[in-house]
């Protein structure tokens, strides 16, 4: 089987932090004003087939509700496909079923929820009620490359934005499932040590996750207002 191709797509600080919110504006303007006017133009001139993303960053969109708790053993599961229609697919990593989606449209895009195989019948016959496409990522929830996969084949996506936050991405990353990068370098710092990086994954120190995998740079451009758009393709040896 074949997966998607993952363009993990993020804007960020000089020191590579993840909270805009946190960053120095810019000598000109607003920070805020410079990722409105380049994030999502220059995810588009990604043309890919929708995006993929935490459950806290979907949070930001869709109402989280008290999970129901998670049945000891994962059950035979099917997915449930809904007509995609020529939308826009909006995936969101939410192993408990955390996150209330009311539709299974989000802004006009597509919704689908990547599931563990334990969460409760209740949470797949509230999501279907709604409308919401699910697929599964094994027992624990983590099986991302069997999620995308299932993704590919029964929504006929070839191409997915990755765009976190960094657990996620750190997540794909340590599993060697990002393809390319797309990184919008702000001309903002954060520097206060210990917040949260693009990519963040909560391993053992001497961990590597992205051991075994090598950036070779394929685009750069300065975009109005100094944000650097690197491109890189990711070589894995
Ligand atoms: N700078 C940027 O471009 C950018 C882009 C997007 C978001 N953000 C910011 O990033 C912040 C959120 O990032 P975050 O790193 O804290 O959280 P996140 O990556 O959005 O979500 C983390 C959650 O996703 C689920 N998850 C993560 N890895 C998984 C895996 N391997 N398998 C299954 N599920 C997995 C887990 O949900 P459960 O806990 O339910 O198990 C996990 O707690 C927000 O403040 C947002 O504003 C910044």
């Amino acid at each position: 089987m074949t997966r998607p191709r993952i363009t993990c797509h993020m804007v960020t600080s000089l020191d590579g932090r993840l909270h805009p919110e946190r960053w120095s504006d810019p000598a000109e303007g607003t920070i805020d004003d410079l990722i409105g006017r380049h994030y999502d133009t220059t995810a588009e001139r990604l043309e890919a087939d929708g995006w993929i993303v935490g459950r806290k960053t979907m949070a930001a969109y869709v109402p989280e509700i008290e999970a129901l708790a998670l049945l000891d053993e994962p059950q035979p599961r099917e997915p449930h496909v809904t007509e995609r229609k020529g939308r826009q697919l909006a995936i969101a990593l939410d192993p408990s079923g955390r996150l209330g989606f009311e539709s299974g449209e989000l802004e006009g895009e597509q919704v689908i929820a990547i599931l563990s195989e334990r969460v409760s019948d209740a949470t797949l016959d509230r999501l279907r009620a709604a409308g919401v496409a699910y697929v599964f990522a094994g027992g624990d929830g983590r099986d991302l490359e069997a999620a995308l996969e299932t993704i590919a084949e029964r929504f006929a996506a070839t191409r997915l934005i990755l765009e976190g936050g960094g657990v996620t991405n750190g997540a794909f990353l340590a599993a060697g499932l990002i393809d390319e990068t797309s990184t919008l370098i702000c001309p903002a710092i954060d520097g206060l040590a210990g917040i949260a990086a693009i990519y963040d994954h909560p391993g053992e120190t001497g961990s590597h996750p992205a051991g075994g995998q090598h950036l070779r740079l394929s685009a750069c451009e300065v975009l109005d207002g100094g944000v650097v758009w690197l491109r890189h393709e990711i070589v894995r040896k």
